[in-house]
């Protein structure tokens, strides 16, 4: 969990990283209709989540350094005995006081009347520039309300700052706590991996093995998965997104799971390839040797001090190599990388910073400059080879072979720490388990 303190903490932070006489405007990501009367799962906005924890939507928080009544500042639902007997529970303004560290707080029903005099006077607002066109256009109503105010511009905001930058760095460097939510969300995810090995059996679908997967993320305690569940049996693996999981998987196919939990809104996200009888082919053992090969080239360019490339590069370099000892790619190594051959057959890159957003938030480039690894930065690994059944090129015998090995990594002090080693990613002892 992450406490009171961490949030007022980290509110402390953004607000000390802010320039004087401003303010920022927090909102609460919107609730979205799956169909007539009924919602998708309610995901708070991740911002909101990391600056104060606080679940509910219809909810702003405003951060005003140095006011003098307090600097922390809410709106959100009032309570309402009727709707919360429909819906739940509702913290209501005194419940943002009393238990997420507001210093004052208002009905959201309020805000029009309120937010704009609490611009008034302030030079600049950060806030998420231009993600939600309805919050937008609000903003832009309150603060030509404050100009309204005394009838001149001179006391309400000129200057509109992106805030999602200076959160997205801070977001980047997990803390202890954080830490330690992902790594219970990677052991979680790669137990349910290893029970989606031991389950598998030709004739299953591909959803049954999303069930195994999902039955485990949720008895463990997760919210269910961070991201819709690919579960790839032979050919369809080669749709790096596929979702539909709905075929049967057949006996001397591979199957592609790429599948994490999320738990107190922090992500894992595992991919395993293993043979749906549980031997792989020769072919399939070869392509599975290359990828393997190219993770374990990849990790041992993660390292503070590093640069963000070097990893992808070790990958491209083993998978041409690979590619070119299988006969696949006909030529030259360092000619074929010059000339990116490899993306016929990988065509996505190392990876990505992951934490309470699948595909974190946090620049990659600085000032056009590859990211240098710092300790506490949280990343994927994800090398693959996808052999488009179609692609003629290639002997028949490779045809629809698809391969991904993707590992959950915290750069440490001295390296890394591999979060989701619990799941195998050895070929033989994926057998193994298979077997057992
Ligand atoms: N699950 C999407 C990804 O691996 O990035
Ligand atoms: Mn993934
Ligand atoms: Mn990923």
């Amino acid at each position: 969990m992450i406490s009171q303190r961490q949030y007022a903490s980290r509110r402390r932070d953004l607000m000390a990283m802010m320039q004087s006489n401003s303010i920022a405007v927090i909102a609460a990501a919107p609730e979205r209709i799956r169909s007539k009367d009924t919602y998708y799962p309610y995901k708070q906005s991740t911002n909101l989540s990391y600056l104060s924890g606080f679940p509910e939507p219809q909810s702003v928080m405003l951060l005003i350094p140095g006011r003098q009544q307090g600097e922390v500042v809410f709106f959100c639902r009032d309570k309402d005995p009727l709707r919360e007997t429909w819906d739940g529970y509702r913290q209501g303004p005194e419940g943002a006081v009393k238990n997420f560290g507001a210093d004052d707080a208002f009905p959201i029903n309020d805000i029009d009347d309120i937010l704009p005099g609490l611009l008034e006077g302030r030079d600049r607002v950060y806030y998420s520039i231009g993600k939600d066109a309805e919050f937008d256009r609000h903003l832009m109503e309150w603060v030509n309300g404050a100009r309204d105010i005394h009838g001149s511009d001179l006391t309400s905001p000129g200057e509109f700052v992106d805030l999602d930058h200076l959160v997205s760095e801070m977001r980047l460097i997990k803390s202890a706590a954080e830490i330690k939510l992902m790594r219970k969300a990677a052991e979680i995810s790669a137990r349910a991996h290893r029970r989606a090995m031991q389950t598998s059996r030709p004739g299953l679908y591909e959803y049954q093995l999303q069930a195994e997967m999902e039955h485990e993320f949720m008895l463990s305690g997760a919210t269910g998965p961070a991201y819709t569940s690919i579960v790839g049996g032979g050919k369809n693996g080669c749709v790096l997104h596929y979702i539909e999981n709905s075929d049967k998987l057949r006996s001397g196919d591979l199957v592609l799971i790429d599948a994490g939990c999320e738990y107190q809104n922090y992500a894992a996200d595992i991919t395993r390839t293993f043979p749906v009888n549980g031997r792989f082919s020769r072919q399939q053992a070869a392509i599975y040797d290359i990828v393997l090969a190219s993770q374990a080239a990849a990790m041992e360019m993660i390292a503070p001090g590093l640069e963000y490339h070097l990893a992808n590069e070790a990958i491209v370099r083993v998978i041409t190599q690979g590619l070119v000892d299988l006969k696949i790619l006909k030529g030259d190594v360092d000619e074929l990388i010059a000339r990116d051959a490899h993306r016929d057959f990988y065509m996505h890159n190392s990876g990505h910073w992951l934490g309470m957003d699948v595909h974190d938030v946090g620049d990659y480039k600085i000032d056009n400059h590859w990211r240098i690894y710092e300790p506490g930065m949280m990343l994927t690994v994800e090398p693959g080879i996808y052999i488009d059944p179609h692609n003629m090129n290639v002997d028949e015998q490779w045809r629809g072979i698809a391969v991904r090995i993707e590992d959950d990594l915290l750069v440490t002090a001295n390296g890394y720490e591999n979060l989701s080693a619990e799941v195998p990613s050895d070929r033989q002892e994926i057998e193994q388990l298979m077997a057992s």
